[in-house]
């Protein structure tokens, strides 16, 4: 995606990883740059030194930010947005699946389908955005200049030939798009507005819920995207696709204990791939993939009692569907054969605020993942940055706890687990603007040594 040029892997995450060493501990520079750290000191950012088990130095000494990086950059600035079911979500399902396959897992694709839906891509100079559309609003191309209505819900001006661009009302949607249309609009823009419950947090694109068929194409655009408009775009064009027959994917992964394991057991470490409209799903939740991906390769030739599995949810966005249906699959031998999933979900937003990293269970008590995760911190000196266990779902742990299966969400938020970067779910949830270094690193380290720990030992 042409919107976030990249910057020189060296270039890229410096000053602020610098920054936040130094705000943490007085720490000195060089030797904590993420995966240069010695496996014996203390760890970045960590608030006191180690007290590590050689499981935990083994993990440590191999897993590295920087090459969790990489896979990160692949997913959201290349790739972009992987909404599901779509060709780009694809994408990302094979770029992983590869990876791990050249890692030597034993990769298995597993599909599913998903409901229909209307997307937009936007063009305007050199920009390409994407957007949700209306399912009730005309699929096709459009392009004209556009006409800026403000919150208006009616209109008396001549439109035609015109892209008509408004400020949502909610609940006013049909009428904004009708009046518009009707008036000889092209194509209807509404820009979305902040939620009262989070007005901290941007506004994502979404789905304008229309009554009644309208004639033109019917957008919901991002916060971000109207402010770029209104800056200055005078002229765009956009495409509306109706999107039918979708199957999204799981990536599952495996690789067998080496050990004997005659109860056959095994830990799950997971994140979804997928993003939302609009988003290239930088922090949510590229961020856990990558650390997936990463994580799976430091850890392919460690021994272990239990397999290691690597899960790479699809569909997470549309309500925990990957996850659901891969528990579904499971018979209750399969499923009580799983000590516990580890599932990242946000593992490294830059936001300043969003400085600790919370141990999240369904019903708020500790199980063998948070337990474990609460153990490695400890071990790792990272304890004064954790909170939890406490209670939510709303990521894919939430399948899994339903089954009765131990599961925990890992990731980084504010004083309270409600607290997200404004960002969230926007298109500005981008590697170059929404992603530390510092804190991919203690994420790699805390499940890495956590999920080790459990397959070796638990
Ligand atoms: N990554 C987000 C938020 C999140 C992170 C929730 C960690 C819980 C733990 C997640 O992808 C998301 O957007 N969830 C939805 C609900 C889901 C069922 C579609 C949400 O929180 O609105
Ligand atoms: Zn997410």
């Amino acid at each position: 995606m042409p919107e976030s040029p990249r910057r020189p892997l060296d270039r890229f995450p410096r000053r602020e990883l610098l920054a936040g060493a130094a705000a943490l501990a007085g720490l000195t520079t060089v030797g904590l740059l993420p995966g240069t750290a010695s496996a014996a000191g203390q760890r970045p950012g960590a608030a006191r030194g180690p007290a590590p088990t050689p499981g935990d130095t083994a993990v440590t000494t191999r897993v590295s930010a920087r090459r969790a990086l990489r896979h990160l950059r692949v997913l959201s600035d290349d790739i972009g947005w992987r909404v599901t079911g779509t060709r780009r979500e694809h994408r990302a399902a094979h770029y992983i699946a590869g990876t791990l396959r050249d890692l030597g897992y034993t990769v298995e694709l597993q599909p599913f389908s998903v409901p229909d839906k209307k997307l937009a891509e936007l063009r305007a100079g050199g920009e390409h955005w994407q957007s949700a559309a209306a399912t009730l609003g005309a699929a096709g191309r459009a392009k004209g200049r556009v006409t800026d209505l403000g919150e208006a819900t009616e209109v008396t001006a001549d439109l035609t030939g015109r892209i008509a661009l408004f400020t949502r009302v909610p609940g006013k949607e049909q009428a904004q798009a009708q009046a518009a249309a009707a008036k000889g609009a092209r194509a209807v823009l509404i820009v979305n507005v902040r939620s009262t419950t989070y007005p901290e947090r941007k506004a994502a694109t979404f789905f304008p819920a229309l009554e009644a068929p309208v004639q033109v194409p019917v957008l919901g655009l991002a916060e971000h995207h109207g402010e770029l408009i209104r800056e200055g775009v005078r002229a765009l064009s956009l495409e509306v696709t109706a999107h039918t027959g979708l199957t999204s994917h799981n990536v599952i992964a495996e690789r067998r204990a080496t050990r004997p394991n005659p109860g056959g057991r095994a830990v799950i470490v997971g994140a979804h791939y997928d993003s939302v409209p609009g988003s290239p799903g930088g922090n949510d939740d590229g961020s856990g993939t990558a650390l997936c991906l990463e994580l799976a390769r430091a850890t392919r030739r460690l021994p272990t009692q239990q397999d290691l599995r690597f899960c790479l949810w699809g569909a997470e966005e549309l309500g925990l569907v990957g996850a659901r249906h891969y528990v579904k699959g499971l018979d209750d031998a399969a499923a009580a054969r799983i000590t516990g999933c580890f599932q990242n979900d946000m593992v490294a937003t830059s936001h300043p605020a969003a400085d600790t990293y919370w141990l999240l269970s369904v019903d708020g008590k500790p199980n063998t993942t948070t337990t474990a995760i609460a153990g490695a911190a400890e071990r790792l000196g990272y304890t004064g940055r954790t909170k939890g266990p406490a209670a939510r779902g709303s990521s894919d742990h939430e399948a899994f706890h339903e089954r009765g299966i131990a599961a925990g969400n890992f990731s980084w938020r504010g004083e309270a687990p409600s607290q997200l970067e404004p960002v969230y779910h926007t298109p500005e949830d981008t590697v170059e603007g929404n992603i530390s270094l510092e804190r991919l690193q203690i994420s790699l380290e805390l499940i890495g040594c956590a999920a080790y720990d459990v397959a070796l030992n638990g």
